[in-house]
């Protein structure tokens, strides 16, 4: 893999690991999945593009007695091939160390007290720590609590701490406030980092940009232009090796509670005075205060629900969801959902915002649509009858990562006649320097004490309110009775969804 050059770049856009503080990463849960397979190989692009701060010590934590040069060899079988395959992985792996910690033993992570002070002298790590909780999170508040009592939560005089946790925050609204007061007791709010990879997603972090930047579309942005918002995360992918996890969430705790309201938060929110982490989360928030509550199961705000049935995704067979291992036969846990949802405020009264999401769909294809209204009055009905398509906004975040406006133009000829085409602007076309992915943003917006893009908790706990009373009621589905329908897998969700998605995705 290519090594960029910072110096022959003269990009200014890009993060120069020399500018940042030095730090000590500890990621917990260091021998797990999400350790080998995106945190490790996260650090390792940073590196590579010199981006890691200079000095930057990497600790992984786990229960596994291991020793540094046993935690490498562990990497090294378990990282993915395009890892260990990078010109500077053997380099790299000398920043990495470990550290074995039983999660609920004090003693330990006094013993972890004792080694990050010795890097802090060996490798000049100036006392400042990110904890990465790469771990179950029913693990987050035992091993919060253990480091603020190990004195790490503490920053006076002895450089920063932070503290990285993963979705879910808790399963509903009175866990996510207990996980919280857990949290709080050892790290503030500033402290706390709070992961949605979807806002490390350059086409997500762009959407504020292209609103805001722009003289062109604000004054469009409301509902006397525009007639429905879609927002769509489908996943060919069933649930993997993951059904303990997605039993107990389902897509609306897993995609919906977290992902999608964030991307209906940026479309939807109004401009900050200034672009600042506090002031660009106060204008979500109110997005999540103005969202219309759930009003019972009669009054049209129910979402359509889902569950795959078997299918076929890419010509091979695939089984149903309730055959999935780990699944009960009588599941009724939902794996798609469509919801209406409205935003009650002046700029979006009456326009519906439909967010659907789900797996075994057809193709993995996540994107944004802004659908404007019609012309209001076609001078063109005589020669072309009043079928005029209105312009269509869309922001691609997969497969591909780009925007897209629809637009009316003449077909080139003596007569009169109208087509369809769009202005593209793709991503990949301008791109100077390396393209980080979602990790390494997550990580060096940490590093930097960057919270523009996590999850603040009044935020989480307005998602919460919302949904809470929606899931009461999914949680009382049953098949074929109401609410929950099945759909085979490799079709566009169940079939009262299908009208809207196929809209949106045409
Ligand atoms: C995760 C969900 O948060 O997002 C997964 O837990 C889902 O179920 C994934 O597959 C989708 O992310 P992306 O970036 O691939 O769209």
């Amino acid at each position: 893999m290519a090594v960029f050059n910072y110096a022959e770049s003269g990009a200014t856009c890009l993060i120069n690991g020399a500018d940042l503080d030095p730090c000590t990463i500890v990621i917990f849960g260091a021998t797990g999945d999400l350790a080998a397979k995106k945190l490790i190989p996260a650090l390792l692009n940073l590196h590579g593009n010199r981006t890691l701060p200079r000095p930057c010590v990497i600790v992984g934590c786990g229960r596994t007695p291991l020793d540094d040069e046993g935690f490498r060899q562990r990497l090294q079988k378990n990282c993915p091939e395009e890892t260990r395959q990078h010109a500077l992985w053997d380099e790299f792996l000398q920043k990495v160390h470990y550290q074995a910690v039983r999660y609920d033993d004090p003693d330990d992570y006094q013993k972890l007290v004792t080694r990050l002070k010795e890097f802090d002298e060996s490798a000049g790590t100036a006392g400042n720590r990110i904890f990465d909780l790469a771990v179950p999170p029913s693990l987050y508040p035992m091993i919060a609590t253990r480091l603020g009592g190990a004195g790490l939560a503490e920053e006076a005089g002895s450089g920063w701490s932070r503290i990285v946790v993963e979705k879910p925050f808790g399963r509903d609204l009175a866990s996510a406030r207990q996980l919280d007061m857990v949290l709080h007791q050892s790290f503030t709010e500033q402290q706390i980092f709070r992961i949605d990879h979807y806002l490390a997603k350059e086409t997500v972090q762009n959407v504020i940009l292209l609103r805001f930047a722009n003289a062109l579309f604000e004054p469009l942005w409301n509902r006397n232009y525009i007639d429905y918002v879609g927002i769509v995360a489908a996943e060919s992918v069933g649930v993997e090796s993951r059904a303990g996890y997605y039993e107990e969430a389902g897509v609306i705790r897993d995609m919906f509670q977290n992902h999608l309201l964030q991307l209906l938060a940026l479309i939807a929110m109004e401009p900050p005075s200034v672009y600042s982490a506090e002031r660009v989360r106060d204008e979500k928030t109110k997005v999540f205060r103005s969202l219309r509550p759930f009003s019972g199961l009669d009054s049209g705000s129910m979402p359509v629900l889902g569950q795959y049935a078997k299918g076929v995704i890419d010509g091979a067979p695939v089984v149903g969801y309730r055959q999935e291992s780990g699944v009960g036969p009588n599941s009724t846990t939902p794996t798609f959902a469509m919801m209406k949802v409205f935003i009650d405020n002046w700029r979006w009264n009456g326009v519906p915002f439909y967010l659907a999401s789900g797996k075994r769909l057809p193709r993995k294809d996540t994107r944004m649509v802004i659908q404007f209204k019609g012309v209001p009055h076609s001078l063109f009905r005589d020669v072309l009858g009043e079928g005029i398509s209105a312009n269509r906004l869309t922001l691609g975040i997969f497969p591909e990562e780009e925007i897209q406006l629809s637009f009316q133009t003449k077909v080139p000829g003596p007569r009169i006649c109208l087509r369809n085409r769009t202005l593209n602007f793709k991503y990949s076309d301008d791109v100077a320097g390396p393209k980080q992915v979602a990790y390494e943003k997550v990580l060096v917006d940490c590093i930097q004490g960057e919270q523009m893009f996590f999850w603040r908790q009044d935020g989480v706990e307005l998602a919460w309110e919302f949904l809470d009373p929606i899931l009461e009621i999914c949680e009382a589905c049953t098949l074929g009775n109401q609410g929950l329908e099945t759909y085979r897998a490799g079709e566009w969700g169940p079939q009262s969804a299908g009208e809207w998605i196929s809209r949106i995705m045409s």
